[in-house]
């Protein structure tokens, strides 16, 4: 008894300085979080990632996106290579139809990003819901973890760290087409998003249950 008690307060230090992980059981898939907070209230974006297990180092793969959204989000983004410019941007927003959009985009400098072809994104019904308060959606992306970045091709690790970067604009984009103009963000972040704990086994086998 005093052994779990002990045992329970070391798993919860552990969990504060480890990876944050979710086992999401909609999509039956083990997740690594980050959070992108906006507002001082503690509204933020939950940001989900999955991927393979034994993915090699430098190479592509793909990788399962699950986001939370706050209702109030306008626009969100998220930078796979942790900065605004010449990395893979996923844009996102609640269509009029309150349907998720999904929009692929690319920066090379602080001006609004054009549409970006390297990346596709297939959005899932499942892992994708809404209530009251958030909406959420879960995307396959593939052409997110290989881009060519500032000096030449890089490869985000299946393994260990990487810096992540999101942005939130409380001005929605009109209509829902995935190529609609957005306006400039209020707030930006990083977080340092853990690959290690994203592994999945069962990646394929998941995913290929998926509804679409
Ligand atoms: C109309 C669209 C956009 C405009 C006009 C815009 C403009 C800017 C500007 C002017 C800065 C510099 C701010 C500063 O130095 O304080 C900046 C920084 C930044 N933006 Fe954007 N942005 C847009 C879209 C996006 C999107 C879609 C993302 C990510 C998903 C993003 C992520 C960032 C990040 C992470 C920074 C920090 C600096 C850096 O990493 O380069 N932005 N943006
Ligand atoms: C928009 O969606 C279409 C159809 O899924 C896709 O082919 C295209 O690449 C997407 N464009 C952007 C900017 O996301
Ligand atoms: C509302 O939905 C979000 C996204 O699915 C979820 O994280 C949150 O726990 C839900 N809130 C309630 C009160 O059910």
């Amino acid at each position: 008894m005093i052994w779990t008690l002990w045992f329970g307060l070391f798993a919860a230090l552990l969990g504060s300085v480890a990876a944050d992980t979710y086992y999401d059981s909609d999509t039956g898939l083990t997740f690594s979080q980050g959070f992108g907070l906006y507002k001082v209230d503690g509204r933020g974006v939950t940001v989900r990632i999955a991927i393979p297990t034994g993915v090699e180092a430098n190479t592509a793969y793909d990788a399962v996106v699950q986001v939370v959204v706050p209702s109030d989000v306008g626009w969100a983004g998220l930078a796979w290579g942790g900065s605004m410019t010449k990395n893979p941007l996923l844009v996102f927003w609640r269509g009029s139809n309150n349907s998720p959009v999904l929009s692929s985009r690319w920066s090379t400098g602080h001006t609004a990003p054009t549409s970006y072809t390297g990346a596709q994104y297939t959005l899932y019904k499942t892992g994708t819901k809404s209530n009251s308060t958030h909406w959420q959606f879960t995307a396959l992306c593939s052409g997110c973890t290989a881009f060519n970045g500032d000096s030449g091709l890089r490869y985000i690790s299946p393994r260990g760290g990487n810096r992540l970067a999101f942005a939130y604009s409380p001005t929605k984009p009109s209509g829902n087409s995935n190529t609609s103009s957005i306006t400039v963000h209020e707030v930006h972040g990083y977080w340092n998003h853990d690959f290690t704990s994203a592994a999945n086994s069962n990646f394929v086998a998941a995913v290929e249950k998926f509804q679409k």
